[in-house]
């Protein structure tokens, strides 16, 4: 599945995420995540499975239209992270590939 790191100079707080749809193909679009946090920043150790503390396990979001902003997804963390994973559990239909314009992990430090 897809996936990206975020590792931040600072730990902070995330306590949302808010995506965006891409131009094209809705098919691509991502229907579920999980957002986990870490304390390692070795990017080799994030690789090789670092111990991911689950945050975040549910819905983007996303619906039809294209290039817009969806619903903010507001979910309560009280624990500071220095590196997220983003995964994408599964999408809108079959596809070789994943896309969304934009994905903002909201929080504080
Ligand atoms: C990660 O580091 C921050 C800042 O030092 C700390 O507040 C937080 O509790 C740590 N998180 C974990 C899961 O240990």
């Amino acid at each position: 599945m897809a996936s990206c790191y975020i590792i931040l100079d600072n730990a902070s707080v995330a306590v949302a995420l808010l995506f965006a749809t891409a131009d094209e193909f809705p098919y691509r679009d991502p229907l579920t995540v999980t957002l986990e946090g870490t304390n390692a920043t070795d990017v080799e150790a994030l690789h090789l499975g670092s111990s991911w503390t689950l945050i975040y396990s549910g819905p983007t979001g996303i619906d039809p239209a294209r290039n817009t902003y969806m619903q903010q997804q507001d979910f309560s963390n009280t624990i500071a992270f220095r590196s997220y994973r983003l995964l994408v559990t599964s999408q809108e239909g079959l596809s070789n590939s994943v896309q969304y314009a934009e994905a903002q992990i909201l929080g504080h430090v």
